[in-house]
């Protein structure tokens, strides 16, 4: 093997670039013999040096731009994390100087990738994000080469492993939010501000890069409708079970006659359908396609070793020379498409109310599904509880968001309506 080594300068030695680090070094035989040339870590940058890490002989820089402007590499790893600031510093300096890029930074990808693989074009450099979406698992490939011959027309799935370890940690131990969250933290799992996990934003920077990849279409924020899970209680977990459903965060786009639908909600998933048995720090992910029809790729969705398994392939397309445009065709072949009209969702529901237990409830909420033509499933009530609120739990059937919203708006003023919550059942 006489070929020059991929000269790499890693950026960020944390959970996901000491995981890189990590693997480089374990890996090192399995991975030259399989890219015809050696992978050589030339460069890392971090706040603190991580003395456990395989980094003998390997300059280490405080400053990551300094690296990024100065080091001699073929390809810069950011792993810093942030949609702007450094990362963003780092990338640029590196994509500028013809330098190729890997990074797993879905925020910044989703704020900026357009420009990023512009610049990436200008300078005959490559950016490769494998890793920003469904850690381990090889989405963006499979969007961008696999499933090459169909037009997607869905593509949904788990793409939060935090929320989803807390989602399920909290069905099977009973243990409340705060506590497992912060297990998830120690685990690795969480992004740096906790809040991008729960309120559903990191899982909607990744819905718009799948929505960028499957559709052909420039990456645009601001059409995905987010809604995180800090509203989903023990109780709902409970119901959920009884009710014969899973709740999962789930990031959902659609290609539809109006225009793209792209929402982050939390829903309650049927056991019948594979998503609901995705548990852990999981992400699944499925597609649907004209040729291929239906796909779903599950695997771990966040975590040191599996972002870097995902980096690491990103790194193996540069150093075999395959390479092709970022989000599959030169940014200019985007092409701009009209987001679905809001309202236009139809969805069923589950809607837990806490009521006082008292005469004419029961027929107040049911005049005001019946007015907006919102048609009640089923509904549990069990004990009474004359001097206190109690739980009233409904499902209605698939109905337009419009007049969902309207009956819930009559629902919710009520005078013996405490509290209400929704959340859409995903009939799949
Ligand atoms: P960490 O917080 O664990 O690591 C961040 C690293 O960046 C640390 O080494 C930190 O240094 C370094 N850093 C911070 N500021 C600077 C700076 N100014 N100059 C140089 N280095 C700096 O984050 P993660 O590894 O979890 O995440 C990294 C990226 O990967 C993020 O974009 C995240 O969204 C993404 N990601 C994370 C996954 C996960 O499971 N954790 C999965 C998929 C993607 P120091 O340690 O010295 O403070
Ligand atoms: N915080 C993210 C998650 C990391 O929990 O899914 C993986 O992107």
């Amino acid at each position: 093997m006489n070929k020059a080594p991929l000269k790499i300068a890693v950026a960020g030695l944390g959970t996901v670039g000491g995981g890189t680090v990590q693997l480089l070094h374990d890996q090192a035989d399995l991975l030259a013999a399989r890219a015809g040339r050696p992978l050589a870590v030339v460069g890392a940058a971090a706040l603190v040096r991580p003395p456990e890490l395989p980094l003998d002989g390997v300059p280490f820089f405080e400053d990551a731009r300094v690296m990024a402007r100065e080091c001699d590499y073929d390809v810069l790893v950011e792993l810093i994390g942030g949609a702007d600031g450094i990362a963003l510093d780092v990338v640029r300096m590196a994509l500028g100087r013809g330098r190729s890029v890997v990074t797993a930074n879905k925020a910044m990808i989703a704020h900026h990738g357009i420009e990023l693989a512009r610049l990436a074009e200008s300078t005959g450099a490559n950016i490769g994000f494998e890793a920003s979406v469904g850690g381990g698992i090889p989405i963006i490939k499979s969007l961008r080469e696999g499933l090459a011959g169909n037009r997607v027309t869905k593509v949904m799935g788990i793409l939060n492993g935090t929320c989803n370890y807390i989602l399920s940690t909290m069905r099977d131990s009973g243990r409340d939010f705060a506590d497992v969250l912060a297990e998830a933290q120690a685990l690795g799992y969480a992004e740096a501000d906790p809040s991008f996990d729960i309120d559903g934003i990191d899982t909607a920077h990744k819905l718009a890069i799948l929505v960028s990849l499957a559709f052909a279409t420039p990456i645009d924020l601001d059409r995905v409708a987010c809604e995180g899970i800090r509203h989903v209680s023990a109780l709902d977990i409970r119901y959920a079970d009884e009710l014969g459903y899973r709740i999962k965060l789930l990031g959902v786009a659609g290609l539809t006659e109006s225009g793209i639908e792209a929402r982050v909600y939390p829903a309650m998933v049927p056991l019948s359908f594979p998503l609901a048995h995705v548990n852990g720090p999981f992400n699944a992910i499925v597609t649907e396609g004209d040729f291929v029809g239906r796909t779903v790729l599950e695997g771990r969705g966040a975590g040191a070793r599996p972002t870097a398994s995902a980096v690491a392939a990103d790194l193996m397309d540069l150093a075999r020379g395959r390479t092709m445009p970022a989000f599959g065709v030169p940014v200019e072949r985007l092409a701009s498409l009209p987001t679905a009209a809001a309202g236009a969702h139809r969805s069923a529901y589950y809607i837990r109310l806490m009521v006082r237990d008292e005469p004419g409830v029961f027929a107040d909420i049911a005049a005001a599904l019946r007015d907006e033509k919102v048609s009640m499933e089923q509904i549990i009530q069990r004990g009474r509880a004359p001097s206190e609120t109690v739980p009233v739990v409904m499902t209605v059937h698939e109905t337009g968001e419009a007049a969902m919203l309207k009956a819930i708006g009559r629902i919710r003023a009520l005078a013996s309506v405490a509290d209400l919550q929704v959340i859409r059942i995903e009939n799949l």
